[in-house]
């Protein structure tokens, strides 16, 4: 297998509102040269190569230590190169791209013919997006080809929504991170499956259910895949088998290093379950994280837990933005558990709950009196 150990990583600041001309011409000569490049998207930094050179694709899943049944979501930067990677276009998916794109949108359509399996896992379907932030665009105007890019992150970590989170994960296995600051959505695109009967989301992101159904009245929310306790082990094989007909779709995907607890019920139910959990480790010895909201730091202020808010809890966007840097920091405090509370299922809520759902391992501890 190829050797990708490069002796350093660069990285360039580049303006997230008018991205510098050279750094972007720079970025896409080492793409065309069959690189990868790390890029800021609205929703999270990928790790992008050229959709057709599958030479370079192969550095994707090299780096990241990706297994190539998990197949890469193509980057576009107009609506005319959706005829470049699919097929019979489903007129739903015009109305959507217009609707939600540049966006946290992706769709999966009818694979066409010049695509690589590699970006498809072998499917005849394709996961393409066009995303907001002005570099990804610009890159991908420079380089004149569709950019596939899965997030930045080594396989079964957290998605990087910083360049520091990306060089924790990938430093020395790639040649360049372009830095644009911290992603504004926080979370990942939406997938929906536009090749199914009915369109079904299958990983809830940056467009909520609610804002698809304004222009698609049918799309289907995502399967619920929660996990009751005692049948973790059994529920976690058949998603990995699972994860063969729905990539990606793992529970332990987006697994931070430290196991992490994840409560629902009541605000007060949540915290008061969290306060006796940490109590009881501490009398153990253990160093705990707690991630929670504004509103929740009065009741731990005084606790000896590593606290982390992620915001205000009725603000949804916020949480979102917060969330994975709040995962990686309790990580990174050394801490050996994260005792974590719950939000609210509207709009970005969805996306948030699964997310967190998979850091838990799929196991979520039901506190309601
Ligand atoms: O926001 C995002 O979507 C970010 C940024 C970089 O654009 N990208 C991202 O890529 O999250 P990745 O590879 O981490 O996640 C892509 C998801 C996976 O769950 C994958 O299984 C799914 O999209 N996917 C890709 N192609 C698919 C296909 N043909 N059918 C079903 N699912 C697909
Ligand atoms: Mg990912």
């Amino acid at each position: 297998m190829l050797q990708q150990d490069y002796t350093r990583t660069e990285v360039i600041t580049v303006d997230a509102v008018r991205p510098e001309v050279e750094s972007i011409e720079y970025a896409a000569r080492l793409l065309r040269a069959g690189e990868v490049v790390v890029f800021p998207t609205e929703t999270v930094y990928g790790l992008g190569a050229d959709a057709f050179q599958p030479a370079a694709l192969e550095r994707i899943f090299i780096a990241k230590e990706r297994p190539h049944s998990d197949p890469l979501i193509v980057h576009i930067a107009d609506e005319e190169s959706l005829e470049l990677l699919a097929i019979a276009i489903p007129e739903q998916a015009r109305r959507l791209a217009s609707a939600f794109w540049p966006g946290p949108l992706t769709l999966i359509l009818p694979r066409g013919p010049r695509v690589p399996y590699l970006v498809t896992a072998g499917l005849e379907t394709v996961a393409v997006r066009m995303p907001r932030h002005p570099v990804a665009l610009a890159l991908i105007r420079a380089l004149g080809s569709p950019i596939a890019a899965p997030s930045a992150n080594r396989f079964m970590h957290v998605s990087p929504t910083t360049a520091q989170h990306v060089l924790a994960d990938l430093a020395g296995r790639v040649p360049l991170i372009l830095d644009s600051g911290p992603c504004e959505v926080g979370v990942e695109s939406t997938v929906l499956d536009l090749c199914a009967q009915k369109p079904v989301i299958l990983r809830p992101g940056g467009i909520s259910l609610e804002a698809l159904r304004a222009v698609v009245p049918d799309v289907q929310p995502p399967r619920q895949r929660k996990i009751i306790e005692d049948a973790l082990l059994k529920e976690n094989e058949q998603a990995t088998q699972r994860a063969h007909q729905s990539p990606g779709q793992m529970l332990t995907h987006y697994a931070p290093a430290v196991p992490l607890l994840l409560y629902d019920g009541s605000v007060e139910s949540m915290r008061a379950a969290i306060l006796a959990e940490l109590r009881q480790r501490q009398a153990r010895g253990e160093r705990v994280g707690v991630l929670v909201a504004d509103e929740d730091l009065e009741a731990f202020k005084q606790s000896g837990a590593t606290v982390y808010s992620l915001g205000n809890a009725a603000a949804p966007a916020q949480i979102a933005s917060a969330l994975f840097n709040g995962l990686r920091a309790l990580e990174d405090a050394h801490v050996q558990v994260i005792l974590c509370r719950n939000f609210a299922d509207r709009g970005l809520g969805l996306a948030i709950r699964d997310r967190l759902l998979k850091a838990a391992g799929g196991r979520v501890i039901e506190v309601n009196a």
